[in-house]
Order: structure tokens, then C-alpha cells, then sequence
């Protein structure tokens, strides 16, 4: 039986020699090589090479685990445990060169299913800065030898990191919902990618972090983060992050923000 350290050494290692791979590629020059939900949601050969490179790596060091990846799709395992894998999330950013990106990489018990797993270790690694945020279940979350812990919120509001998808059908709505949180929120923070946000709730960063219409692997390892930092992350009311919703911050500002927010299940 493998422990949630050793998966997490694993995920160390593969995000650190999977981002600076992103690195030499975006000096090299970004090239999109498509569009997927919109046009303004690309794919760059990077993400594809950088996938391409975690999924071998861990293919060689955990034969017998599924793969989820947001450019390779999913495939079952046989050992119960599924690794969950955005190469570069934050994909506009590494585009434009703006550095808020980040590899995101989380070993989930359970299958692609985010409803189901139990997610046991996660890192998420921004290889422009060097800062590597990870967490092993149980173990609490650290970014190097920091031990991360959730943010009080004051008397100013909380600060807000949110997101707004690629569907511009969604924008519409999503404004009405950000004007809703505006009179709990001191200000509002679109970084721009998504595990970074989640990372940023857990190191204090920002106080709270929602958004809908995001994937399994923009948050798997993201909401570890937060919750080794002694945050609350949900999805619909009660329930687990996913594509309707993902919250997350300390409890109590959680319970201030989430009747603001609309669910889709
Ligand atoms: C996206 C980023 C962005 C969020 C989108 C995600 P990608 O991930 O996390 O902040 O708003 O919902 O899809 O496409 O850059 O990996």
C-alpha cells in the first residue's frame, strides 16, 4: 500500500521536471495549436508535449494507476488510484507570458470521478516563480517549508479571486452573480488560473476563490490545498466541486459567500 507521501514525492518530482520542460518551451516560443470549447480556449503544443511527458513518467513509475488528463482524456487503473492532471493550467497566461501558470498535478483514490474520489496528494507548481504549493492528506499544505493555513476574513470584506469560463454564454450571468458577492468583497482578483487561485486561498493569499464551469483537473489538487489549510471547499450546496461550481475559503466566510452564488448541478 503506497502512502499519501510517497504519491506525493512522486507528484513533486514530476511537476518540477514538468514545468521547467513548460518553461524551455515558452522561451523557445508558445505555439496554439487549437481551439477547443471556444475560441478563446486554446491548446498549445506545450500543453500537449508537457502532458504527454507527466503521463509517460507516471506510466513508468505507477503502472498500475488510471490517468485523467485535460489533454489526453482518461484511462482507467487497477491499483484504485487515479492521477488527475492539468499540464499547464492557466493556459491564456502562458500565451500571453503573463507568469500565473501552474502544472497541476493530484493523486485521487477512486476513479475520474470528482463526485467520488478522495483526493490524496496534490501539487501545484508555477514554474516562473519557483513556488511549489503541495499537500498530502493529513499532512497539511506547505509551499517549501511554510505551513499553509486559510485566511480571516475582516471587517473590509473578503478578497476575492473568481473566474469566468470560456462560454460566452456564461458571462452574462456570471457578472450579475459577481455583483451579488461585490458588498461582502473588499476587492475581486481574476488571476487566470484556476489551481493558482485554489493555491492562493490556501496560502492566505486571497480570502475566498469561486467559480463555475471549470473542470476536475483545474481543482483536484487546488482543493487538497485548501483543505490541508483548514478551508471549506464545496460545489453545489452541500456538495462537491464541480463544472456548476467550485467555492472555496476559510468556513466562515464560506457560509457568508455561498448563498450569494448560483448553482448549476
Ligand atoms: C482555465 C483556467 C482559468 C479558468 C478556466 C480554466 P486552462 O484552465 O484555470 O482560470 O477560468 O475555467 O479552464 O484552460 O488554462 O487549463
Amino acid at each position: 500500500m503506497t502512502s499519501a507521501a510517497d504519491l506525493l514525492d512522486i507528484a513533486t518530482r514530476i511537476a518540477r521536471e514538468s514545468g521547467e520542460l513548460a518553461l524551455q518551451r515558452r522561451r523557445e516560443g508558445v505555439t496554439v495549436a487549437a481551439t477547443k470549447s471556444a475560441a478563446a480556449d486554446i491548446v498549445t503544443a506545450a500543453d500537449r508535449e508537457v502532458e504527454a511527458f507527466i503521463r509517460a513518467e507516471l506510466a513508468r513509475e505507477r503502472p498500475g494507476d488510471g490517468f485523467f488528463g485535460e489533454e489526453s482524456g482518461a484511462e482507467a487503473g487497477t491499483s484504485g488510484i487515479t492521477w488527475v492532471v492539468d499540464p499547464i493550467d492557466g493556459t491564456v497566461n502562458y500565451a500571453y507570458g503573463i507568469p500565473a501558470w501552474a502544472v497541476s498535478i493530484a493523486a485521487v483514490e477512486g476513479t475520474a470521478e470528482t463526485a467520488s474520489w478522495t483526493a490524496l496528494a496534490g501539487v501545484v507548481f508555477n514554474p516562473v516563480t519557483g513556488e511549489l504549493f503541495c499537500a498530502a492528506r493529513g499532512g497539511g499544505a506547505w509551499l517549501g517549508d511554510q505551513r499553509l493555513s486559510v485566511s480571516d476574513v475582516g471587517e473590509a470584506g473578503g478578497l476575492v479571486a473568481t473566474g469566468f469560463g470560456y462560454n460566452p454564454e456564461t458571462h452574462g450571468p456570471a457578472l450579475a452573480q459577481l455583483s451579488r458577492v461585490m458588498p461582502i468583497a473588499r476587492d475581486v482578483r481574476r488571476i487566470g488560473a484556476a489551481s493558482l487561485d485554489l493555491a492562493s486561498v490556501a496560502a492566505g493569499r486571497v480570502d475566498a476563490y469561486y467559480e463555475r464551469g471549470t473542470h476536475p483537473w483545474d481543482h483536484a489538487a487546488g482543493a487538497l490545498l485548501v483543505e490541508e489549510a483548514g478551508g471549506r471547499v464545496g460545489g453545489a450546496p452541500g456538495g462537491r466541486p464541480g463544472n456548476g461550481m467550485v467555492i472555496a475559503s476559510g468556513p466562515d466566510f464560506f457560509s457568508r459567500l455561498e448563498p450569494l452564488l448560483d448553482f448549476e448541478r
